[in-house]
């Protein structure tokens, strides 16, 4: 894992959208593996702004959303549909037939989460993926204990993820328990992952995933396993990191290489 303690969220939402256009413009049909939660939204304003003001093309980029609620419909608002329509598909100039969401209604769901990943498969694996983490390690809805090498399928949600998420729900409306998720071995496929954990709530996380053993307890610790992880965090998060200084230290020297 590369670990980058940013100065501000704003310094990592600059960071990993520099990343995904460079890579934008070496594979125009990029395959991107994208994210909900506050977290994203800076880069995918950053990519709305990239597209409006220099004219950066989407039209060959495929997307594969990691999760979604079940018992929400793609109009309601709470639906990660809603939210990246919202915050990024609505701007930007990505085919509809090229943006992937998990299935998450009607008979054989299994089988349907299956052909999920086939199709992440069929069309060359993901590229980039982005990813937050939930205040109890999870990456995607992987709660704790999920299985290491699952693939897509349906996972009941923690009682720490329902009160984290409640605050976007109003007293009285149905909070879904269940969502469709990529499996951690769905996001262990991804040719690169881009993490990104700002705020003090994401700290025990963070000293979990990081410096923790590779549990299923916290499942964001598997991507210890994974050669190319960059975490992108801002001291708030990274405070109760032993080797933090370390982390600081050997990214002044990386980028003084690349200089
Ligand atoms: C949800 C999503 C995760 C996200 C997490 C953190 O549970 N399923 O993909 O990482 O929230 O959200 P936030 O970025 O708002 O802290």
């Amino acid at each position: 894992m590369q670990i980058i303690v940013c100065e501000t969220p704003d310094e990592g939402a600059d960071l990993v959208t520099r990343e995904i256009l460079r890579r934008l413009e070496s594979k125009p049909d990029l395959v991107l593996g994208l994210a909900t939660g506050s977290t994203p939204i800076g880069v995918y304003e950053r990519l709305v702004r990239l597209h409006r003001e220099k004219g950066v093309d989407f039209s060959r980029v495929r997307t594969f959303n990691l999760d979604e609620y079940i018992g929400l419909s793609a109009e309601h608002p709470q639906s990660y549909r809603f939210f990246m329509r919202r915050h990024l598909f609505d701007a930007l100039n990505i085919p509809a037939a090229n943006i992937h969401f998990p299935p998450t209604e009607g008979p054989e769901l299994q089988r349907k989460c299956r052909e999920y990943d086939e199709k992440i498969q069929a069309v060359g694996g993901i590229d980039i993926q982005i990813l937050g983490i939930g205040s109890n390690g999870h990456i995607g809805f992987n709660e704790p204990t999920s299985s290491l090498r699952s693939g897509t399928r349906v996972k009941t949600l923690t009682e720490k993820t329902l009160r984290d998420n409640s605050r976007f729900y109003s007293s009285g409306e149905t909070q879904p328990h269940l969502a469709t998720t990529m499996g951690i071995g769905t996001i262990l496929g991804a040719k690169r992952i881009l993490l990104q954990a700002f705020g003090e709530k994401k700290a025990d996380a963070i000293r979990a995933i990081v410096e923790g053993p590779i549990s299923a307890f916290w499942p964001g610790s598997v991507l210890q396993l994974h050669p190319e992880t960059t975490l992108f965090l801002v001291r708030a998060s990274a405070t109760r990191l032993e080797m933090l200084e370390y982390y600081v230290r050997t990214h002044h020297y990386h980028r003084e290489l690349e200089e």
